[in-house]
């Protein structure tokens, strides 16, 4: 393997707060280490239409506390194509860049992963989604952050909901996974989850409704994922009003407010901790894997595990929404 001098960065999907954080690690851990850095903007689309410069220190200086990514992002159509990824490898090799830090969600890991099978490049990938739903990783970057954007609107619907004593649906983010609707119920002191895993195997709604909801008080409060098969908080609102016409219904679809905002300490460590975990990867040969947190270690898991494996939810979780909404 030829030796690497220069390393670029980008951030590609979805943004999410600390991605700033990770940037910034990538960029002095490499530079640290001797090595040059070019900082490629928004995404893929940056490499394919050359958008790339030189990063010093300095380039990341005062942006730790910053949500969004300084680098832009994007979903670039081109890199799906031969003559897409073509295009970015030849721009790669104007610039020097020998090895790539992708940070980014699934689509971007796969979008890295077949990069890395057509041309002779090392990538290292960062898991950077408020989702959480990659695979090998006990946490991604932004969403701790998310989360507890989640809880402090929860809290504050919940003086409404509890004043006109009516049932509110709060629809938040995840794509087709479950763990930010889960976990922000735990933490806002829900009285249920409804979220994709399950929802295929239950009638989570009416099993609800069955139950009453909260036995003790006239308001509730649902936190439900995103999701076509959820149903979303739209069609579980139109369900409960055509088939249980008794309550008072309300909807507040959380959206894009989640993924902005200061990153929380626990995304910025984490941040910071994998991208100095990525370039030490680099430095070791390895080629093709996403930095994940396992028990709060550092490790390498291959791309193609990160990105086909489903991350299994703890639905043990969903119990204890149930046990404690009482
Ligand atoms: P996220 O990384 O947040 O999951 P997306 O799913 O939108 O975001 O993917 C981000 C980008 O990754 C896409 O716009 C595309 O450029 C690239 N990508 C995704 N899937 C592929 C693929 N199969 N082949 C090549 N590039 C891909
Ligand atoms: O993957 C992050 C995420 O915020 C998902 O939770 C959500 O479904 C999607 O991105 C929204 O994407 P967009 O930026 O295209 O609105």
């Amino acid at each position: 393997m030829a030796k690497i001098k220069t390393i670029g960065v980008l951030t590609s999907g979805g943004d999410a707060p600390g991605m700033n954080a990770s940037i910034r690690a990538v960029t002095r851990s490499a530079i640290f280490n001797g090595f040059k850095v070019k900082g490629i903007y928004r995404g893929y689309r940056g490499l394919v239409e050359n958008e790339i410069v030189d990063f010093e220190a300095q380039n990341v200086s005062n942006i730790i506390h910053h949500g969004g990514t300084i680098l832009r992002t994007a979903r670039c159509k081109e890199f799906k194509t031969e003559e897409g990824r073509q295009q970015a490898y030849d721009n790669m090799k104007k610039h020097g860049i020998d090895a790539l830090v992708v940070i980014g969600g699934d689509g971007s890991l796969t979008g890295a992963r077949q990069f890395a099978s057509e041309f002779d490049v090392p990538i290292v990938g960062i898991p950077g989604t408020i989702d959480n739903d990659l695979y090998g990783t006990d946490h991604t970057i932004g969403y701790d952050t998310a989360l507890n954007t989640i809880m402090w609107c929860v809290d504050r619907i919940r003086d409404t909901a509890n004043s006109h004593e009516r049932l509110f649906f709060i629809e938040v983010m995840g794509r087709n996974a479950g763990f930010l609707a889960l976990n922000g119920a735990i933490a806002g002191g829900a009285e249920a989850a409804i979220i994709p895993e399950i929802s295929i195997e239950h009638d989570q709604l009416a099993e609800l409704i069955k139950s009453g909801f909260r036995k003790s008080k006239k308001s509730a409060i649902v936190l439900v994922a995103e999701s076509p098969i959820t149903g979303g908080a739209m069609g579980l609102a139109e369900r409960v009003h055509n088939e249980f016409p008794q309550y008072d219904v309300r909807v507040t679809i959380l959206g894009h407010l989640q993924r902005g905002g200061t990153p929380t300490a626990q995304d910025r460590i984490l941040a910071s901790r994998m991208g100095d975990a990525a370039i030490e990867a680099l430095l070791e040969g390895q080629r093709n894997v996403m930095i994940g947190d396992d028990d709060e270690k550092m490790v390498y898991v291959p791309f193609s595990k990160a990105i086909k494996n489903e991350k299994d939810i703890d639905r043990h979780l969903l119990e204890v929404v149930h046990r404690l909404s009482i």
